[in-house]
């Protein structure tokens, strides 16, 4: 184990939807350091341009050099979907999105091939999930849904309300009712957007038993540690440090992450990305 191994991972989201990627990476990398950016005072990247979700991901990426990480995490789809492939050529460090695992991670759910795709607007408009699955099985037949109501639900704490029920069923009905080729009856719905694994079970009960619900976390921890591992730079010893920033509405942010990790409220510490 090199001195790089010594170095945290880092992670970003536009707010706490990335903590359900973190909680996987801490069960499965348990001696690693993290450090967590939630872009708090922005969010949500779901409803803006390409452009600004590209910038604000370039910003969050000079945040973590500054900060000497090994790796980044970005763990939004969002910011995955319009931004990975621009920030991971401009970094020194490997860089890992969440599209790629999401997509890997539905594949391997799927016994008839037919996947639907819960993600925000602007995920959908990229059609990075349609690539990312069809690069893995051409065959594969995908309906995209977008769900703009869902994220704010679940930033405002109302993961388990009636209205957040209400949208899940305007999003995922569709998806289930028969329609053929174009709109198949999907067996597995990937949710490809970091905040919806809070809302898991809620769209477990509407979605029903005969489909699969996954999401991208434990595939994106497995290609950290597939990475960090063929490059030597896994950390297998030592006590492991969690520090967790967001760039506004710190109170609401430590409230909502306390509610996921179902502990005390972490430290969170307030940050700026502009530049
Ligand atoms: N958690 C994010 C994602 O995975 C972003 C949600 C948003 O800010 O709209 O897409």
């Amino acid at each position: 184990m090199g001195d790089a191994a010594l170095r945290p991972i880092g992670l970003f989201d536009s707010g706490v939807g990335g903590l359900t990627v973190l909680r996987e990476l801490r069960r499965q990398l348990p001696n690693e350091s993290t450090l967590y950016l939630g872009d708090e005072a922005r969010m949500p990247y779901g409803p803006r341009e390409p452009a600004e979700v590209l910038g604000f991901t370039r910003e969050a990426m000079r945040w973590f050099s500054g900060r000497d990480c090994k790796l980044v995490v970005i763990a939004c789809n969002t910011a995955t979907s319009v931004a990975l492939e621009a920030v991971r050529e401009e970094s020194a460090v490997p860089v890992i999105g969440v599209i790629r695992p999401g997509a890997a991670a539905a594949l391997t759910a799927t016994a008839r091939r037919a996947i639907g795709v819960l993600a925000t607007v602007l995920t959908v408009r990229s059609g990075a999930y349609i690539r990312a699955l069809r690069d893995l099985d051409p065959l594969v037949d995908v309906a995209q849904q977008a769900c703009p109501r869902l994220v704010t639900l679940v930033e405002e704490g109302r993961a388990n309300s009636a209205q957040a029920e209400d949208a899940v069923r305007e999003y995922v009905e569709p998806l289930l009712t028969e329609g053929g080729v174009v709109r198949p009856v999907v067996d597995t719905l990937l949710l490809g957007c970091t905040h919806y694994p809070l809302l898991r079970p809620i769209i477990e009960k509407v979605a029903g038993r005969d489909v699969r619900v996954v999401d991208s976390a434990a595939t994106t921890a497995l290609a950290v540690r597939e990475v960090l591992a063929s490059h030597r730079m896994v950390r297998e010893e030592g006590r492991a440090e969690h520090h967790v920033f967001c760039t506004g509405a710190v109170e609401r942010f430590r409230g909502v992450a306390s509610a996921i990790f179902q502990e005390d409220p972490p430290d969170v510490e307030e940050t700026r990305l502009q530049t």
